[in-house]
């Protein structure tokens, strides 16, 4: 008897200009273009094992080891229809192929960092359920295409399907055929680049971002003018920082575009906070750090990003990693157990309370 099963991991992603906003709920359209890094190491990451049966009565998943309801017309069984639907595709054109996309599928997910504390779990999350189901299934289908179903589990798991630099394009048609995920640079293009991620909190957030974006794009005067205004311009400019390996310009906008997103949750009514005291301490620290090293050598040395959580992203050159991990636990005693600061995107978790 052929066992039909196959196990596929994707990473988390962090945007440097941010997605928050959908024109579209069922299809997740977002309201803005956005683009962020595929981190590449292992502490960030889903692993998911999809397996195909036909003594299976139902479709059914499991996350970290507990099983979650696949709720009729939801995301993930959207997700799991459509990759279903391309299997049959692929079962029509040729027959000696094994009807396997008439079997439910049991699938089990495991994220290695804590879930939903602003670590964006759903992005690797559906990524990894996409990839599973396309190994599982055999889908000579692109990258960007499996993105355009990611995306219908959660919009920013479409950029995880891709490593390095990834931009999602907002598109414009009405059935979100264009709204897919493109490389704009492969990691190996500017492999200097790490993140550096201070867990200031790693509890479930308040408000999901599916439920903030929301009450953002009904409520927020301020989104309307980022949306038009601000976005399309910020696309192209760090499209082409990331093109010419242009750290500075990289760093400023991914600065102002956080900065921005964060503006928006406030603007909205009633007013959304992602980040706490701990979260603007370590902003206070990175400017302070910047304002000495402009002051010296004209250029800046990270960047702090946030998304809809109050822990900080840190992207900088790997030459100065070991001084903002000194930096920070100088100014945050409490930190403590950073994880292989060194390493390629090293995720150096600065674990629990950073300050009381
Ligand atoms: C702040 O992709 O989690 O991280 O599409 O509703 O599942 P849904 O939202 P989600 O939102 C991510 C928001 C963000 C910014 C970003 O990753 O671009």
């Amino acid at each position: 008897m052929s066992v039909y099963q196959a196990t596929a991991s994707a990473p988390v992603n962090i945007a440097c200009i941010k997605y928050w906003g959908k024109r579209d709920t069922k299809l997740i359209l977002p309201t803005n273009s956005s683009l962020s890094v595929t981190l590449d190491q292992d502490h960030l990451r889903s692993t998911t094992t999809a397996r195909a049966d036909p003594s299976f009565q139902k479709d059914r998943l499991w996350l970290n080891g507990t099983e979650d309801e696949i709720k009729d017309g939801g995301r993930l069984a959207t997700c799991i229809k459509e990759m279903k639907a391309l299997r049959k595709q692929l079962e029509d054109k040729d027959a000696s192929l094994p009807k396997i996309s008439s079997y439910s599928v049991h699938i089990s997910s495991r994220n290695n960092f804590p879930t939903a504390a602003g670590l964006a779990s759903s992005a690797s999350g559906f990524a990894a359920l996409v990839a599973s189901l396309a190994a599982l299934y055999k889908l000579p289908t692109s990258q960007s295409d499996l993105s355009r179903i990611a995306r219908q589990g959660s919009g920013s798991a479409c950029r995880s399907l891709f490593g390095g630099f990834v931009a999602w394009q907002m598109g414009e048609l009405p059935d979100g055929s264009d709204s897919l995920a493109v490389e704009i640079a492969p990691r190996e293009h500017w492999p200097d680049i790490h993140a550096l991620i201070c867990v200031v909190n790693d509890e479930k957030k308040g408000t999901s971002s599916t439920a903030g974006m929301q009450r953002t794009v009904e409520t927020s005067p301020l989104l309307q003018h980022r949306i038009k205004h601000v976005v399309p311009a910020r696309m192209a400019a760090i499209s082409a920082a990331i093109r010419t390996r242009d750290f500075d310009a990289f760093a400023r906008i991914t600065m102002q575009d956080s900065n921005q997103f964060h503006a928006v949750a406030l603007d909205t009514e009633p007013p959304i906070f992602y980040m706490n005291d701990v979260s603007r301490a370590i902003i206070a620290l990175i400017v302070e750090y910047n304002r000495v090293a402009v002051e010296k050598t004209g250029k800046l040395k990270a960047a702090y990003t946030y998304d809809a959580g109050p822990n900080a992203v840190i992207y900088t050159p790997k030459e100065h990693i070991k001084e903002i991990v000194e930096l920070i636990v100088k100014y945050f005693p409490q930190a403590e157990n950073f994880k292989d600061p060194f390493g390629l995107f090293g995720a150096a978790g600065v674990q629990g309370k950073v300050v009381d």
